[in-house]
């Protein structure tokens, strides 16, 4: 069986899996990490939405011998020292989540579009979720939440516009 070296929320360790061990089956099931969800096996709900060196991917739809020296980040490790992400405070305020199930992939598709440079507007942030599915339907608190939180991970800048000289 491949031996593949990944880090997990910060922790580096060789994983002995079979070829077909996708990462949310490692996630899961071999590290217990079970706030990443499962709710379409398929990649098309999003629910299992992890980073991947900082970009979301679909958990289901990549093999774990495909990660081999890459970085992983799961919901587990969003928070620091009990204090909620920005992103995770907005979905808090802004009543982004129903029962659940689809929140923490919403919430690490959302921190990735801060670095994808995705704008804190409704509709950008509308386009940049079509590949989240809740089935609650609440998107108007998701949407609402994902542009708060993204406001807040881009704090303004300081000494008004870069382009003042201009
Ligand atoms: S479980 Fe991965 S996209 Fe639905
Ligand atoms: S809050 Fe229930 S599936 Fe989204």
């Amino acid at each position: 069986m491949p031996q593949i070296d990944i880090e997990v929320n910060g922790k580096r360790a060789v994983h002995t899996v079979p070829a077909s061990r996708t990462l949310v089956q490692l996630l899961r099931e071999d590290l217990g990490l079970s706030g990443t969800h499962v709710g379409c096996d398929t990649a098309q709900c999003g629910a299992c939405t992890v980073l991947v060196d900082g970009r979301a991917v679909k958990s289901c739809n990549v093999l774990v011998a495909q990660l081999a020296g890459r970085r992983v980040q799961t919901i587990e490790a969003v928070a620091r020292e009990g204090v909620l992400h920005p992103m995770q405070q907005a979905f808090s305020e802004h009543h982004g989540l129903q029962c659940g199930f689809c929140t923490p992939g919403m919430v690490m598709r959302g921190i990735a579009m801060d670095s994808e440079g995705v704008p804190a507007d409704e509709e950008q942030v509308r386009r940049g979720l079509c590949g989240n599915l809740c089935r609650c339907t609440g998107y108007e608190g998701i949407v609402k939440a994902v542009v708060a939180g993204l406001q807040r991970m881009r704090p303004p800048c300081e000494g008004g516009s870069a382009h003042a000289g201009l």
